[in-house]
């Protein structure tokens, strides 16, 4: 099977640790280095529980630590959804692994120019990495094959009315990597919505009956208590937990799990009720070329069949 070299960019942060544990135990994706970003928690918070859980899953892979705020802004971080910890309270053991000498964006550049072929990027916190590193480096956009980007959404915002946290959080940097001419892969709140799982799906997940998988349970309950909703969203009605960041990392595996097509979009760096948004023209009125991809339907079923053979591998 050909292998994807994969780098993987996130603020762990519970659903960051689910995506984490599909990238890192599917045979499709060859994670090369994971690197952190400052969201959900801090950078000494991310970085913690990247090494703890990357450890704790005996995965060896090389973690970096990434910038510690957005471009220009100050850090917002989300302790109301992901806790104090960033992981919902669980307690994972000291970890194995240490943290790499490198920064984020050395590791990045290094293993850019070491491969062979494109690398697949998965973003699934604030762009600041992503961002800093094209912009001191352009020089390495040939050899990214595409950033499958959580974040942004077409309707509506979860950090505020129109704005979707992780674009929220470094606005500037979502708005270099939109237009930055690599290919993007947005997977907005408009598909994330729809991956979710149930409590049928949870109680397939605690009936895998291994450590792990009561630890994910855990704190997949403790993000479902903690994941606001909107009549506007969809599965607004259902007791349900969204994976947004498993959405990045499930279209890299299996990108017919989803349905999406390419629109012009921009960031909303200014609005001052607006600042954050991702303002896609989805009713093409622009006559702008479109500049990413957009998904925005999932088949759920097989998305949480894809998950949970993680917890099998
Ligand atoms: O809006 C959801 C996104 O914000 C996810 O990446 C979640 O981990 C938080 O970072
Ligand atoms: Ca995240």
């Amino acid at each position: 099977m050909n292998r994807i070299p994969t780098i993987i960019d996130c603020d762990p942060g519970i659903d960051d640790v689910m995506m984490l544990l599909l990238a890192l135990r599917h045979e499709k994706t060859d994670v090369k280095l994971i690197t952190t970003s400052a969201g959900n928690q801090t950078q000494d918070k991310v970085v913690s529980n990247a090494l703890r859980f990357v450890s704790y899953i005996n995965e060896k892979v090389e973690i970096a630590r990434g910038l510690e705020k957005p471009f220009l802004r100050d850090l917002v971080i989300a302790d109301h959804i992901h806790g104090e910890s960033g992981i919902g309270g669980v307690e994972l053991p000291e970890p194995s692994l240490e943290e790499s000498d490198r920064t984020a964006i050395e590791a990045m550049l290094a293993t850019l120019k070491e491969t062979t072929e494109p690398v697949t990027i998965i973003a699934t916190g604030p762009l600041t990495n992503v961002g800093a590193l094209l912009l001191a480096h352009p020089e390495v956009k040939p050899k990214i094959k595409q950033i499958s980007v959580m974040g942004g959404a077409v309707k509506g915002g979860n950090v505020t009315p129109q704005a979707e946290f992780n674009i929220y959080v470094d606005p500037e940097a979502a708005e270099l990597v939109f237009n930055s001419g690599v290919p993007v892969v947005m997977s907005g709140l408009d598909v994330t919505h729809k991956a979710y799982l149930d409590d049928q799906d949870l109680a397939r997940l605690k009936g895998k009956g291994t450590e792990l998988a009561e630890m994910l349970h855990h704190m997949l309950q403790f993000y479902k208590d903690a994941q606001g909703a909107s009549p506007f969203h969809e599965s607004y009605y259902e007791e349900v937990v969204r994976l947004h960041d498993l959405c990045a990392a499930a279209y890299v595996i299996d990108p017919s799990l989803f349905q999406g097509d390419d629109f012009y979009a921009k960031v909303e760096c200014e609005g001052r009720h607006t600042s954050g948004a991702t303002v896609v023209d989805h009713m093409r009125q622009t006559g702008m070329d479109p500049n990413i991809h957009v998904l925005y339907g999932v088949d759920r079923e097989r998305f949480v069949d894809l998950f949970l053979s993680s917890f099998d591998r």
